[in-house]
C-alpha cells in the first residue's frame, strides 16, 4: 500500500510562491507505487496550484471546509466548492483550528459528513496537548476525539477517511513524537476505529498518518512503523528543497 505524504502549507506563501512550490512538487521524482503525495495550500492559491500541478502525480487538498452545502454562511467554503477547484482531500479539525477557533468534535463531525457527501476524502486531525500527555491522559483524549469526530458516520464502499495523529506538542516545535510512541498511538486509534466500524471497514477504508515535526531525517523511521501509513508535514513541506528531500527520503 502506498504511503501518504501530505504537505500542509498552512497560512503561508503568497499565491505566486505557492505556484512556484507546486511546480517544484510537480517535478519531484515520485514512484506512484510507493507514495501518494498531496499538498494543502491556502484557499486563495487552490486554483492556481491546481493549474501548476496539471498532469503531476500530486493531489490537491484544502485546509478546511464548512459543513453546509450552500447558503447564508459568509466567509465559509463548502466541500462542493472545493471539489470544483480540483480538491480531492480536505483537512478537518487541525489542532490550530481547534485551538484558535474553538473547533469542537461536533463541528469536526459535521465537516467530515459534508466532505464525504461531496466525495472528498477528509483528513481528520486529532492529538493531545502536552499537558494531557504528561498527565497520562493522551490515550483517552485521542480515543474520544476519534469516537466523537466519527460518531454516526457511515463509511462505505470506496469511501476513505484518513486520520492524522498530530500530538499538539510536536506540531511546529521540532520536538517530534518518538516513532514508537506514534506507533502506539496509531494502534490505539485503529482499535477505536475497529470498535466503531468493525475490522473490515476500519482496516480497508481508514488510513492513519502521523504529523508533528516530520522532516527528511525522521520520515523513514515513521514509515517503517507498523500502522503508520504516511505523514502530514507542515514546515518541511513549505520550501521546495526540504519538501523534495522529504519525498526522496520517504521513498528510500
Ligand atoms: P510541522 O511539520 O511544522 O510540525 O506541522 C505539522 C502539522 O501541523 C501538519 O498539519
Amino acid at each position: 500500500m502506498q504511503k501518504l505524504i501530505f504537505g500542509n502549507w498552512k497560512m503561508n506563501l503568497s499565491a505566486d510562491d505557492a505556484v512556484a512550490l507546486a511546480k517544484t512538487a510537480g517535478t519531484m521524482p515520485i514512484d506512484a507505487s510507493r507514495i501518494k503525495a498531496a499538498v494543502f495550500p491556502s484557499f486563495t492559491a487552490l486554483a492556481s496550484v491546481r493549474a501548476a500541478l496539471q498532469g503531476a502525480p500530486v493531489s490537491l487538498g484544502a485546509q478546511d471546509c464548512f459543513w453546509e452545502k450552500a447558503g447564508a454562511y459568509t466567509g465559509e467554503i463548502s466541500p462542493s466548492q472545493l471539489r470544483e477547484l480540483g480538491c480531492s482531500h480536505v483537512l478537518v479539525g487541525h489542532s490550530e483550528r481547534r485551538q484558535n477557533l474553538n473547533e469542537t468534535d461536533d463541528m469536526v463531525n459535521r465537516k467530515i459528513r459534508a466532505a464525504l457527501d461531496a466525495n472528498l476524502t477528509p483528513v481528520m486531525c486529532i492529538g493531545e496537548t502536552d499537558d494531557a500527555r504528561r498527565r497520562g491522559l493522551w490515550s483517552n483524549v485521542i480515543a474520544e476525539q476519534t469516537a466523537k469526530g466519527l460518531a454516526g458516520i457511515a463509511v462505505a464502499g470506496t469511501q476513505n477517511v484518513i486520520v492524522a495523529y498530530e500530538p499538539i506538542w510536536a506540531v511546529g516545535t521540532g520536538r517530534a513524537c518518538a516513532p514508537q510512541d506514534a506507533r502506539e498511538a496509531h494502534a490505539l486509534i485503529m482499535n477505536s476505529l475497529i470498535e466503531i466500524f468493525g475490522p473490515a471497514v476500519a482496516q480497508k477504508n481508514f488510513r492513519i498518518i502521523y504529523g508533528g515535526s516530520v522532516d527528511a531525517r525522521n520520515i523513514g523511521e515513521y514509515l517503517a512503523m507498523d500502522g503508520i501509513d504516511g505523514a502530514l508535514v507542515g514546515g518541511a513541506s513549505q520550501r521546495g528543497a526540504s519538501f523534495a528531500e522529504l519525498v526522496a527520503a520517504a521513498q528510500k
